[in-house]
């Protein structure tokens, strides 16, 4: 106990009285908590947040969010056995749950609830007691923490960064001196609307806040779930109906699913790829952008979603297909994205295939995967310097530091006010899917898969202008017992 006691005094680790009693009877927690970030306070409910706890807990709580279709199947066998038939499972599905009126009190609404729910995160993760941002004293010497959000970043002449924080009791500028706090990168990733903690001190001769820490809410360190020794294909982008649409490579990718190709142990690999993960934009729409017919070969949206059902329909029936939709699709842009409606994709209706929102969150055999077509990276690589469009996944991790799929308001990502934030990430998810920006990356966060799926469009003249390479024709593959990943080439 002594040595882990200084382990956690070099780490900065807090700990709550109760949780030194939890940890005498659970030797697994004391790795955990060593496992944490610095500065963690540690309390019992934190240590309950990074254990294995979180899988049932999150997992049942999550079913009975879900709004939406569900589906289950075979008994509830132990992992690792491929005898059983896997199990998929809508946790959470945004379709028919969108309430806003689309009126500025449903925007207000949408801030207020998006800062009660990141700074209840921030104050459970990072332990800080934050003083509301209307009660900070100016013009005094005192130490303070607060949680606001973002209202504006600029830069000062002498290259400085100047933000104003505000929560729903008042606003307040700060500064971060980005010389003296080393909080260079911290600092030039902040987004407007970003909800974080911040703390420093006020002095006597200013209104302005000296910060010296920034915190974001992030996600824990987790052991991801696992499934049975099923895997998981993730693949978005399709693009049906466009000139530039890769029917070829596509059909090669799903001849190899139903097991036509291959050696035998690919073979294997195919009969145990039970899930079908599709991120949005499975057609290229119609009315998307203009000119946009000149580059179509479907020109009528409702063909274009049944030529995408023709090629699903030949994959056989134990794969389960799970479709999202993305800014192509045939539903509205603001997200989060209802399920695409039988009105256009009737085509869709298939005994193994289901249609949830974006983002929405299923259960793949136990593995959570979050699904969300990825709108916002464009805001984040056109805001982050540390994120590229080369690079994905760095501007997913993004998101998971801010537990936000679209944590700016009023840039390129259409958010519908509700008075419930959809896009917020409260459940932390074992993988995390995305597509739209059609390059690919793979990578893990803090235990959470990272998965951008690319493309089955050949580069586009936009992308040619946009100097946009994208990578077409692969496929992540995951195994959801070990959590293996690999990556095959169609294209
Ligand atoms: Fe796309």
């Amino acid at each position: 106990m002594k040595e882990f006691l200084e382990k956690c005094a070099e780490r900065r680790l807090l700990l709550h009285p109760e949780t030194v009693s939890m940890l005498g009877a659970d030797g697994g927690l004391v790795s955990r908590v060593l496992d944490l970030p610095e500065g963690t306070v540690v309390t019992p409910d934190k240590l309950l947040e990074t254990g294995p706890a979180r899988r049932e807990v999150s997992g049942g709580n999550g079913a009975a969010e879900g709004g939406g279709p569900a589906r289950t199947g075979g008994e509830a066998a132990s992992h690792g056995n491929a005898s059983r038939e896997p199990s998929l499972e809508v946790l959470v599905d945004a379709t028919g749950e969108s309430e806003g009126s689309g009126e500025l009190r449903d925007l207000n609404a949408l801030f207020r609830d998006r800062l009660e729910r990141l700074g209840g995160i921030l104050k459970r993760r990072r332990g800080i007691n934050p003083r509301k941002v209307g009660t900070i004293p100016r013009k005094m010497e005192r130490q303070v923490a607060t949680v606001g959000m973002v209202s504006s970043v600029s830069e000062t002449n002498n290259g400085n960064l100047l933000l104003r924080i505000e929560d729903e009791t008042g606003e307040m500028p700060a500064i971060v001196l980005l010389r003296d706090t080393g909080l260079t990168e911290e600092a030039g990733a902040l987004l407007v609307d970003e909800v974080v903690g911040v703390a420093g001190h006020t002095r006597k001769d200013s209104d302005l806040l000296l910060v010296e820490e920034i915190m974001r809410p992030d996600v824990p360190s987790v052991e991801p779930g696992r499934g049975g020794n099923y895997y998981a294909a993730f693949i978005s982008d399709l693009h049906v109906g466009s000139t530039t649409f890769l029917g070829e490579e596509l059909e090669r990718f799903f001849s190899w699913l139903r097991g036509d190709v291959g050696n035998e142990e690919q073979r294997d690999i195919a009969a145990k790829t039970r899930f079908l993960v599709i991120a949005g934009d499975v057609v290229d729409g119609v009315g998307v952008y203009p000119g946009q017919e000149s580059h179509l070969s479907v020109t009528d949206l409702v063909e274009q979603y049944e030529e995408a059902a023709n090629l699903l329909d030949t994959l056989p029936d134990h794969v389960e297909i799970i479709v999202a939709p993305g800014n192509h699709d045939a539903v509205r842009q603001a997200e989060p994205q209802p399920a695409v409606s039988d009105e256009f994709a009737e085509a869709l209706d298939m005994k193994s295939l289901t249609l949830v929102s974006s983002p929405s969150t299923v259960s793949l055999d136990g593995v959570k995967v979050l699904v969300y077509h990825g709108r916002s990276l464009d805001d984040v690589v056109n805001c982050v310097p540390s994120a590229t469009y080369e690079e994905p996944t760095a501007a997913m991790k993004e998101l998971m530091r801010r537990r936000h799929l679209a944590p700016v308001y009023g840039s390129r990502t259409p958010i519908s006010p509700e008075k419930s934030d959809f896009m917020l990430v409260d459940d932390v998810p074992d993988v995390l899917h995305c597509g739209h920006v059609h390059t690919f990356g793979m990578d893990s966060y803090r235990g959470v898969t990272l998965i951008n799926s690319g493309t089955w469009q050949s580069q586009t003249d936009f992308q040619k202008r946009m100097g946009i390479e994208p990578d077409p024709g692969i496929v992540p593959l995951m195994n959801l017992s070990s959590g293996e990943r690999m990556k095959l080439r169609f294209a």
